[in-house]
């Protein structure tokens, strides 16, 4: 036995054995100690004197269920301070309260209550007494509620200020509001710390991996305490491969750092095609009682960028074909939902996405766990500003007291998620301009505190002042160079920066509405500055959705993934963006709120450029064929396909050949220039002369009936599972219509709810919350979430002389 002192290691005697299974979630790294504290709370949108006080009646304040989101409950207006750029929605100032009883067989125990984020600017008050402050809106903090607290029958109350009425501090919407998940754990006096443990795998091979995991542990109790750690690693079927024991004592008031190191045999590798997550439990013993129980995923993968060979994984040179993503959820706004997360990560996984940026701030929880689950190579970002300001009230602000500890929290919650292969420490800071020394200090200060806390990833900086002039790049003591934009100097990069390896942390720009085309769709629009002309060019604020449109600094996406995929040096890149989000509606402004940038629409609906990435980055086969075929007769259309495994597409107009065409040169699409007639456009894709697929685009007739496709028929009951139901106006053949804009009312009856409505359209003003919705260019979306109830759900959605649908979910 041993005695354990402050940051004291000691090592462990590892062996193996069999055991049983359990579950692969770690968002709750303690599933029996550590339980969800959103329910029923009381809301205000406004100040409230002295509401932190525990007598304060709050009886009149709104009853609501976290993670809550104020600001997409608002009305956009052009008055909101955030402006357009932060989406035009409400910011504000607002309090939320919850009385809560804590057993009386608690008492001893340590009670903490975590927050995963709140925007922005939160002061906790336990019955009455201050907790503190963090104006991050982006951070996951805990504060001890232990001396605080009555047990028993006397209740107490917790007091949530949230300040977002200094704007703008972002540029892109934000949300406000308690609007992540909020927890509630109780520990014993000795226990693992909070984010305590830390593994790592310094030697994998295929027989054999080591894994090295740093557990701290504290004894906050009065007296020394004989305490034995047992670190057991199951495999994803929950096996036990790997158990190591430690005895020691535990001083009073100590926090002792132990290091075991554990061997998996012949270890299945994380990777992004299969992303094989082990777990950890670090059992904590007492006298032979369990005292905590804590749970750490586990990736056991290798992984370099090399200079020459861009990003290996595992031995294997692969892209990283990434995307950028802010934190949204479209119509649900910024509260997290899982689901949510989940569906936009599956529907990028499903364009042949193995790469996300969570530009520009430290992400959800839930969405690191997906990434585990689902084999995404995450750059996890902290900062789009340090000290300079990019607008007036953001966190510059706060740089000097906070970023330390902001950046801390970030690397010590997410170090142990397999998904993440990169920490950044900004976006486009603004010290990276004009040979400013400062850009390299505060890198190196920066660098230096992620190091001290993990050795294991590369550091970088997003920096798109591409140019040796940058200290940041040439100062600042950067692993990888982070390189957004410039994509036609793609080439010449590496000698730009000789010796160093490089990623596109943020490419593209290109600017698409989804069902928008104009032409000619083999010239890229790079949009003008003024709006004027902006105007001019479209005065119904859609880009086009051929691969033709895109920002002055920006590239389509064929243009850019022909420099990446040519370019091996170049690990890979992350495009702006994945989905669209709310804000940034570049290149229009008001009344234009939400942004053309993303593959997917707000709503969830593919543009035309998903195609294209899944014809190039999967192996699925592809033929996907648009415009739509609604024209004025006469009119020149070009028809554009992208298409993989096969070697030509033939397209037919009304049963007429219009030629076979092949990819030309290094092409990754085929196109025709059509005289529009009305009819049947079919395309059929060969190999060897066989056919591998056919399309059909048909011209649509007048609006007749509505359609409902529900992503899931049967949900969870759980009161947070959600189905995502795309409404189709179709005509009476059943194509859609491309210029439908049909108000569509939603009904909905038993154990739902519908919590979101969205089309899509960057212009829209119609509220999210509501129970209509106009269709967009044919289609919208309803997205329904179950109670916690088992039961039917049925919506009906009508609209007009439509002929209604309606359709049956089943929550269980
Ligand atoms: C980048 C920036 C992103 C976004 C994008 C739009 O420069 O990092 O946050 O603003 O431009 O093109």
């Amino acid at each position: 036995m041993r005695m354990l002192k402050r940051h004291q290691c000691f090592l462990t005697l590892p062996f193996l054995c069999l055991f049983v299974a359990a579950s692969v979630c770690f968002a709750n790294p303690r599933p029996d100690k550590r339980v969800s504290f959103n329910q029923n709370w009381r809301f205000r949108l406004g100040d409230a004197a002295n509401a932190q006080d525990v007598g304060f009646n709050d009886s009149q304040w709104r009853q609501l269920d976290l993670p809550h989101d104020w600001s997409i409950e608002g009305e956009f207006s052009e008055q909101n301070p955030a402006g357009f750029q932060g989406g035009a929605l409400p910011g504000g100032l607002g309090w939320y309260r919850k009385t809560f009883s804590i057993p009386a067989s608690a008492n001893g125990k340590l009670i903490f209550i975590e927050f995963d984020g709140v925007y922005r600017n939160s002061e906790v008050w336990i019955n009455g007494h201050y907790l503190g402050k963090r104006p991050y809106g982006y951070s996951t903090f805990e504060y001890e509620l232990t001396p605080y607290l009555n047990y028993g029958p006397k209740t107490n109350v917790i007091a949530v200020k949230v300040d977002n009425s200094q704007q703008p501090n972002s540029r892109w919407y934000s949300g406000s509001g308690i609007y992540r998940n909020v927890w509630l754990t109780e520990l014993n006096p000795v226990h693992v710390e909070h984010w305590g443990t830390y593994v790592t795998t310094p030697e994998v091979s295929e027989q054999s991996a080591t894994a090295v995991i740093k557990t701290k542990v504290n004894n906050d109790s009065k007296s020394a305490a004989a305490v034995d750690l047992t670190t057991i690693i199951q495999d994803a079927r929950g096996r036990e491969v790997a158990r190591g024991s430690e005895k020691g004592v535990a001083t009073s008031g100590s926090h002792a750092e132990i290091s075991q190191t554990l061997k998996v045999s012949a270890p299945v590798l994380w990777s992004d095609e299969r992303p094989y997550v082990y777990k950890i439990i670090s059992q904590l013993e007492q006298s032979g009682r369990i005292v905590d129980r804590y749970e750490t995923p586990l990736g056991i993968r290798t992984f370099r960028f090399d200079i020459a060979k861009g990003f290996i994984l595992n031995g294997k040179p692969i892209k990283i074909r990434g995307t950028c993503n802010h934190h949204d959820l479209g119509s649900l706004g910024s509260a997290v939902n899982t689901r949510a997360i989940e569906r936009q990560l599956q529907m990028l996984k499903e364009m042949g996405v193995n790469g996300l940026r969570t530009s520009h701030n430290p992400p959800a929880p839930e969405l690191l766990d997906l990434a585990d689950q689902l084999g995404f190579i995450v750059m996890d970002e902290a900062f789009d500003i340090w000290k300079a300001e990019k607008t007036k009230y953001d966190y510059h602000l706060d740089w000097d007291q906070w970023h330390k500890r902001d950046l801390e929290d970030m690397v010590l919650r997410d170090r142990n998620h397999p998904s993440i292969f990169i920490w950044s420490i900004g976006n486009e800071v603004e010290e990276q301009w004009k040979g400013n020394p400062e850009a390299g200090t505060i890198s190196r200060e920066l660098v230096a505190i992620v190091r001290n806390l993990d050795k294991t990833r590369p550091i970088t900086s997003a920096c798109n002042f591409v140019s040796r002039e940058n200290k940041l790049i040439t100062e600042g003591g950067l692993d990888l160079v982070g390189l957004n934009y410039s994509h036609t100097k793609t080439p010449q990069f590496a000698e730009m920066f000789p010796g160093r390896p490089i990623i596109g942390t943020e490419t593209n720009s290109s600017l698409h509405t989804r069902g928008s085309y104009m032409m000619p769709s083999d010239e890229i629009l790079r949009w003008p500055r003024k709006l004027e002309d902006v105007l001019k060019l479209s005065p119904v604020y859609e880009c086009s959705a051929y691969d033709n449109s895109a920002t002055r600094w920006g590239s389509g996406h064929e243009e850019t993934w022909k420099l990446v995929k040519n370019n091996d040096f170049f690990s890979g890149m992350f495009i702006w963006t994945g989905w669209d989000y709310i804000g940034e509606p570049t290149p229009f402004p008001w009344p234009a709120v939400t942004s053309y940038f993303g593959i997917i629409d707000l709503a969830g609906f593919p543009k035309d450029a998903f195609y294209f990435y899944q014809s190039e980055w999967t192996n699925k086969p592809v033929l996907h064929v648009f415009p739509h075929w609604n024209w004025k007769p006469g009119e020149k259309v070009d028809v554009v396909a992208y298409f993989n495994n096969a070697d030509e597409v033939e397209l037919f107009l009304n049963g007429r050949s219009q030629g076979t065409k092949r990819k030309q040169g290094d092409d990754m699409h085929v196109f025709w220039r059509l005289p529009f007639e009305p009819g049947v456009l079919k395309a059929v894709s060969r190999k060897n002369g066989r056919v591998v697929l056919t399309k059909e685009v048909r011209t649509a007739e007048e609006p007749a009936r509505i359609v409902l496709v529900p992503d899931r028929q049967a949900i969870k009951a759980d009161g947070m599972d959600l189905s995502f139901v795309t409404v189709r106006v179709v005509d009476r053949n059943g194509t859609l219509v491309p210029a439908a804009d049909n108000l569509i009312k939603f009904e909905l009856t038993g154990e739902g709810s519908i919590i979101g409505v969205d089309n899509g359209h960057q212009i829209s003003h119609e509220s999210f919350k509501g129970n209509q919705r106009k269709a967009f260019h044919g289609m919208a979306l309803a997205i329904v979430q179950a109670k916690q109830k088992p039961g039917r759900i049925v919506l009906r959605a009508t609209s007009g002389n439509l002929a209604p649908a309606s359709i049956v979910l089943n929550a269980r």
